[in-house]
This record gives C-alpha cells, structure tokens and sequence, in this order.
C-alpha cells in the first residue's frame, strides 16, 4: 500500500519523506487555506516546492466547479511537473473533467468519493485514483471502511486499473484496516504515519535491552 500524506505543510512532508517511506502528497483547498496560502501565484508556488520534496504523486486540486474552469486550471497546475495529479471533485464537470484529462494522458484524483456509485463513475471515465473518505463516513455513523471494501470488489470484478486512495483517514486502526482490505494508497496527516510506531512493549523492551547491557559493559 503506498502511503500519501495529507498536508500542505512543508516541513511535514519534508519529515515523511526523511523516513523514507512516502510515495506522494495529497491536499486540498482547506489544507492549503491552513497554511495561509492564497491566491493563484502562491497556490503555484507551493505546489512547486512540494514537486521539489517528493519523487512523485502530488495532488493539486481546482477549485473551478464548471467543466471550462476544471480544464483550464487543471491544465495549468499539470505544467508545474510531471508529478502533478490533478484532484477534481465529483460532480458531473468533474467526471467529464476527468475523462478530457484522461484523453490528454493527464492523471486524476476524484475527490469526496462518499459511494460506490461515484467510485464507479470515476473509474469509467479513468480517474488514475478515487479518494474515499472514510473519516467523514465514520462522522455520520456510515461505515468508511466498508466503502473501501465495496469499491475494491467492484474494481476487481471488472479490471479497473483505477487506484483506491482512501482519505480522511484519522487514526492507526483506519491506516491498518485499509491495508488489511487492500487499499491501493492511504492518504494520513504526519501524526497518524508515525503513530504505526507506537507500543509500550517496544519502548519497554528497549529500555530493558540498554538496561541489561550497561550491567555487563566493562
Ligand atoms: O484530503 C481529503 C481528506 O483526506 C480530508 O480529510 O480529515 O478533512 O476529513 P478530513
């Protein structure tokens, strides 16, 4: 499973890329707003220094929600770098945004994926990946993962090379299951990537293995 953090914050992508373990970025407008960038020439600007960090996979949404808009946006984000996938929202311009980037051999990432339906849809017009959000789902007492399980199964049973990039992804369990379910990519602020670290048996474990041998150091 390749995992993706979920941040527009610099320094959080240049530490998961440190550990050696991040295959891309996603973000969106609020993740951006979070980071106080606004505006076309900073919003470009960023997402070049993110290119800059990681090798590949870097999510850049647009904010157009009309097909033209979509098209032109997209476009332009596309030019930063090769890394660039281009996330468009699922709306009926939004699938056929994607279908046009898919004829100009651009990768897409289709956003608030909230149904198996939509998941489908996506695919048939060759998202390169659908971002289900599982922590949402989970808000409103809908089980996310079950989704994950729903889309991959369908995706199976027809050969779709369309990816499953679960998203609004919260704690480890949610990381663990969708791996378990076989998720194609998990997309994780910082706090939830590092906490796969976490046992007290480790740390115990530790600590008793440097205790045990400062008794026996000469
Ligand atoms: O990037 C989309 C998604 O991961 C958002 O997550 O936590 O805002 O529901 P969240």
């Amino acid at each position: 499973m390749d995992f993706f953090i979920d941040t527009a914050n610099i320094d959080e992508i240049k530490e998961a890329h440190a550990i050696g373990v991040l295959n891309g970025v996603t973000t969106n407008p609020s993740l951006m707003a979070k980071e106080g960038i606004k505006g076309k020439v900073e919003v470009l600007k960023h997402y070049e220094a993110i290119c800059k960090i990681v090798e590949d996979k870097v999510s850049a949404e647009v904010i157009s929600t009309d097909y033209v808009g979509m098209v032109k946006e997209g476009t332009q984000l596309a030019e930063i770098s090769e890394k660039i996938v281009i996330k468009v929202p699922m709306t009926l311009d939004g699938v056929k945004a994607i279908s046009y980037f898919t004829s100009k051999g651009i990768r897409t990432n289709c956003t608030l994926i909230f149904t198996a339906g939509q998941a489908l849809l996506a695919a048939k017009a060759g998202a390169t990946y659908v971002s289900p959000f599982i922590g949402r789902l989970d808000d409103i007492a809908y089980d996310g993962l079950e989704l994950i399980k729903q889309i991959i199964t369908i995706f199976d049973n027809y050969g779709y090379s369309t990816e499953v990039l679960a998203a609004s992804i919260r704690h480890t369990m949610h990381l663990i299951k969708c791996a378990e379910i076989g998720a194609d990519v998990a997309t994780s602020p910082l706090k939830v990537i590092i906490s796969l670290l976490n046992h007290p048996l480790t740390d115990n474990g530790l600590a008793k293995f440097l205790a045990d041998y400062k008794k026996v150091e000469p």
